[in-house]
């Protein structure tokens, strides 16, 4: 395993991939209504990139070995669809909960990536609460990241955090180093030990994506093969932020204008700076 230090300079470049990318998620938003279909989502969202940000779509066409070409912008994964979900003509109605899951790649070459989870009207208070607690998941990770701390310990309290609440943590995707590539080392595993895994260091960059089921951990894959949904059909949910590691603790480099806040249970130092930067950000792009 090489995990790839970022310079400077790569880490500004990176500063404004991640932006871009939470932007997306932002344009969206408004959106997400009863009645628009998930196509229409991806359409908006690949306008975007390509005529507002002259960005590029990571997605779209990616096709690691043993993959047929992913034929989309973005990633929507609706109710029990864990990851991957291909958008397509299906229309969203009230209480559906969905996962927006947008990677760019800037001119300059490098790759953003972040998720978030958004409700269409009203959902069930179980659908509430996994997303809710899956938010929580991954801002309990990301609370784990500084100098020096393991990388196990990011898995550790997310799945501490989900069990607790009845739910469980899907293993066979994780989060991944990001920079010029797309999915590069180390893998962050959503489960483990305290202690286990390599020693953070300052420079790292990489993504924290808990994905989280309502019933149990199997997944299954469907024949398109990309989309994953719950072997018990239960729902899903998701968030994913791209992180630095810096000296004194960690950067959230996804974060826009409309990004929501790190829940209650983060407090001190990460909260504050975080809805400082949050506010310091420009207004979220007008749709
Ligand atoms: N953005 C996803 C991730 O968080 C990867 C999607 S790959 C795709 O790593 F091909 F499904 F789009
Ligand atoms: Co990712
Ligand atoms: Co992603």
């Amino acid at each position: 395993m090489s995990i790839i230090l970022k310079s400077p300079e790569e880490i500004q470049e990176m500063r404004i991939a991640c932006r871009l990318a939470a932007e997306v998620l932002d344009y969206i938003a408004p959106f997400i209504q009863p009645g628009i279909s998930t196509a229409e989502i991806d359409r908006l969202c690949s306008d975007y990139m390509t005529n507002v940000q002259h960005t590029i779509s990571a997605t779209l066409n990616y096709a690691p070995p043993g993959y047929p070409p992913y034929p989309a912008s973005t990633c929507i994964s609706l109710n029990h669809q864990v990851c991957h979900g291909i958008p397509g003509p299906k229309s969203l109605k009230k209480g559906d909960i969905l996962n927006i899951d947008v990677t760019v790649i800037t001119p300059q070459g490098f790759y953003g990536d972040t998720s978030r989870m958004f409700i269409v009207g009203e959902a069930s208070i179980l659908a509430k609460r996994l997303c809710q607690v899956t938010y929580e998941c991954m801002w309990l990770g990301i609370a784990e990241v500084r100098p020096g701390a393991h990388l196990g310990n990011i898995g550790h309290v997310i799945q501490r955090h989900a069990e607790s609440n009845g739910f469980s943590v899907v293993r066979e995707f994780c989060g991944h180093g990001i920079g010029r590539g797309f999915h590069e080392d180390p893998q962050v595993l959503h489960y483990g030990r305290q202690g286990s895994g390599c020693e953070l260091q300052a420079d790292m960059i990489f993504t924290i994506e808990p994905m989280i089921n309502a019933g149990k951990a199997a997944i299954s894959e469907l024949p398109d093969g990309w989309t994953i949904v719950t072997r018990d059909r239960s729902l899903s949910a998701q968030w994913e932020h791209t992180i630095l590691v810096t000296e004194s603790g960690v950067e959230v480099l996804t974060l826009s204008a409309a990004n929501p806040p790190p829940p209650k249970l983060i407090g001190g130092a990460l909260a504050s700076a975080t809805n400082a930067a949050i506010a310091a950000l420009p207004p979220a792009p007008v749709s």
